[in-house]
């Protein structure tokens, strides 16, 4: 009692307030119209329903499902290109296949290990921040992260032209069957390299949209990451993030690293973790205005328990470069 006394009377109102607000996260305001939200959902799980075998273009029924089916669960380190005295450091997620997101393709249905994901967090960009589906229309989308292409097929069905990167090569190509089965190989196109192999000037100055979500926090140096995408932005181009995070209003991270795991087993080789550093929307606030941003908004969505950011590129900007691990970039 006399320790809480002592800390109320040595804090600023201010800083009360914001201790408060950490512990008692459920009394911070609402920042998201939960309806309107679930009627994104619907609009945008209706697009999806594009993407039924009924609809294949270049491929039949069975072929199509028999490819798929004989990519879940393999486990492959070698084409990721791990040599064997390495693979007990990668990341399960790495080695052995698995299915992204939930997608009923009509003849078959396969659940995902993010679920409705690639559904859920478009919806809740749009009803969080000044962003509509028609925005999406005709422009050109930096797809980061795309595991096995729910989201870039969910931007391609907004009419968008997207360009889809995943650093887990097997999962680059499912992403690429997929889009090329649909008929979608004149608006898509896949690539399977690293965010940070995204440093040149092919990438410079393209999008419209950079669209990264649940990247963030696997990445080893994320303020790096967000100036390779503020250069792959056009001037007036807008970066929506979505990450793991912590809810504290301060501008913290909290480290992982590789050997920290949350749910699965090392048998089943399906285990979540191989996160670096978790961003408090604060942190991932600064870090955005670092790597150039402007208009930043950042909030906690209490639903799912991450992070949301948005932010604008309203024109060059240059940035510190102090202790920068790539000192020549951009
Ligand atoms: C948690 S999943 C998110 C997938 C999808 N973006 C979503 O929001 O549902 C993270 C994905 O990013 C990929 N990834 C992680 N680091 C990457 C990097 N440096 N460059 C490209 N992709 C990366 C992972 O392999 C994985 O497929």
């Amino acid at each position: 009692m006399r320790r809480l006394l002592r800390k109320v009377y040595e804090s600023s109102p201010h800083e009360i307030l914001q201790s408060l607000r950490a512990r008692w996260p459920l009394a911070r305001p609402r920042f998201i119209d939960e309806q309107r939200a679930r009627a994104l959902s619907d609009e945008l799980r209706s697009r999806f329903r594009a993407y039924r075998t009924e609809h294949l273009r270049t491929v039949g029924r069975e072929a199509f499902s028999q490819h798929i089916r004989s990519q879940l669960d393999v486990v492959d380190g070698r084409s990721e290109g791990y040599s064997d005295d390495e693979l007990q450091r990668q990341r399960d997620l790495s080695l052995k296949f698995h299915w992204g997101h939930n997608h009923d393709f009509g003849d078959f249905r396969l659940e995902g290990r993010m679920g409705d994901r690639h559904i859920d967090v478009l919806a809740d960009f749009m009803a969080l921040f000044p962003i509509t589906i028609e925005d999406f229309r005709d422009k050109t989308v930096f797809d980061i992260g795309c595991w096995t292409g729910g989201t870039t097929l969910l931007l391609a069905a907004l009419n968008s032209r997207v360009l889809a990167i995943e650093e887990v090569k097997k999962y680059a190509d499912m992403t690429a069957y997929l889009c090329n089965a649909f008929g979608l190989s004149d608006r898509v196109s896949v690539r399977a390299i690293s965010l940070y192999e995204c440093n040149t000037p092919e990438f410079h100055d393209r999008a419209d949209i950079v669209y990264c979500p649940g990247v963030i926090y696997h990445l080893s140096d994320p303020v790096l990451a967000l100036r390779i995408l503020f250069n792959s932005l056009r001037k007036g181009g807008i970066v929506l993030l979505e990450s793991a995070g912590i809810n504290h209003p301060e501008p913290l991270c909290r480290f992982e690293g590789s050997r920290i795991y949350g749910y699965g087993t090392q048998e089943q080789l399906n285990r979540s973790g191989w996160n670096w550093f978790l961003p408090s929307p604060a942190a991932l606030r600064r870090m955005m205005e670092e790597a150039g941003f402007e208009n930043v908004r950042t909030v906690w969505h209490h639903g799912s328990g991450r992070v949301y950011g948005y932010g604008r590129k309203t024109g060059h900007a240059g940035i510190c470069r102090a202790g920068l691990s790539v000192r020549t970039i951009d």
